[in-house]
């Protein structure tokens, strides 16, 4: 049954000219039909460059937006019109106004986790695999960085060189797990690796063998001498990493690292993408777009 709908979609997207899109949190079926799959970054710079006419993005809206902005011409379809990232829609663009006005002099840093209509005040955009490189890189001292107070955090940390004003907006689903879970996780399994996303709360991250991007993780788990991790972030990259690398063991960090957002995209809303007859054409406002655009360029310019 899987195997048939895959063979439909994978015969269907080279009709079509279709190029599919997956984050790294999407199930292992909806990977398997992807042309590429990787973190917000990877997939920023793969829809730029993607040759089809049409692209669908198996993720959530911010991506898909990202992919609209950077690639106008394309027809762009979120495959799951109702995935949203609560982060994204945590601060609206007059807040972020307001507090400009406070700090003049401090470049607006956006994580990619925001609306289209947020990234038009940003100076610049990063995601979790680019934010140190390019805070590090950005020719401002001052940094005003919105919304995630976690990812945040471990950037001031990690360029103290620099100033930092942070709001306190966040992932719901990386914000739930505490100190406690790790201490737990650690205790049951001793010689694992703790691997994590920054995402999660400091005191969490403080705990980490490793800090990085879903894909970083994936990377380092793979590359990793070691042979057991707990992996401090979504949990279908426990998932995908037992698939891929069977002589290893992961153990999920805690039950609750899910996003319901990340796991609505199922192979039949492929299919149906891929038939003309579902998921959710992005339309941007060409002036936003232009406006929005700028500071993922820049984060591309800067992050490569
Ligand atoms: P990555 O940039 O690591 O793919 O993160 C995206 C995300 O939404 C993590 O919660
Ligand atoms: Fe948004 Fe968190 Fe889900 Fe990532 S895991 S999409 S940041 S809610």
């Amino acid at each position: 049954m899987i195997k048939d709908l895959q063979q439909q979609i994978l015969a269907l997207k080279k009709e079509r000219d279709i190029c599919i899109l997956a984050h790294s949190y999407m199930s292992e079926e909806v990977c398997e039909v992807a042309d590429f799959v990787g973190d917000s970054y990877a997939l920023s710079v793969k829809a730029k460059t993607a040759p089809q006419s049409t692209v669908i993005m198996c993720g959530v809206r911010f991506m898909a937006e990202t992919v609209k902005m950077l690639s106008p011409e394309k027809k762009v379809i979120l495959a799951s019109p109702d995935a949203g990232c609560p982060m994204a829609e945590q601060f609206d663009k007059d807040v972020i106004k307001e507090v400009k006005k406070m700090y003049p002099d401090y470049a607006v840093v956006a994580y990619v986790n925001t609306t289209a209509e947020l990234k038009t005040v940003a100076d610049v955009c990063v995601t979790s695999s680019s934010a140190v490189k390019i805070c590090r890189a950005l020719p401002e001292k001052n940094i005003l960085f919105i919304p995630d107070i976690n990812l945040g955090t471990y950037v001031k940390n990690q360029v103290p060189e620099k100033n930092f004003k942070l709001l306190s907006g966040g992932c719901p689903t990386h914000a739930r797990i505490e100190k406690d879970d790790v201490l737990a996780a650690k205790a049951a399994h001793p010689n694992a690796l703790f691997l994590v996303h920054p995402e999660c709360r400091p005191e969490v991250v403080e705990l980490a063998d490793f800090v990085g991007s879903t894909s970083g993780i994936m990377d380092y788990a793979e590359k990793s001498d070691g042979e057991e991790f707990i992996i401090g972030t979504e949990n279908s990259i426990v998932q995908h990493l037992q698939y891929k690398c069977r002589e290893k063991k992961f153990y999920p960090l805690s039950k609750n690292l899910v996003c319901h957002n990340m796991r609505l995209t199922t192979l039949p809303d492929v299919l149906n993408c891929v038939l003309g007859r579902g998921g959710e054409e992005i339309v941007l406002d060409e002036k936003l777009r232009l406006q929005a655009v700028k500071c993922i360029e820049k984060m591309i310019e800067l992050g490569g």
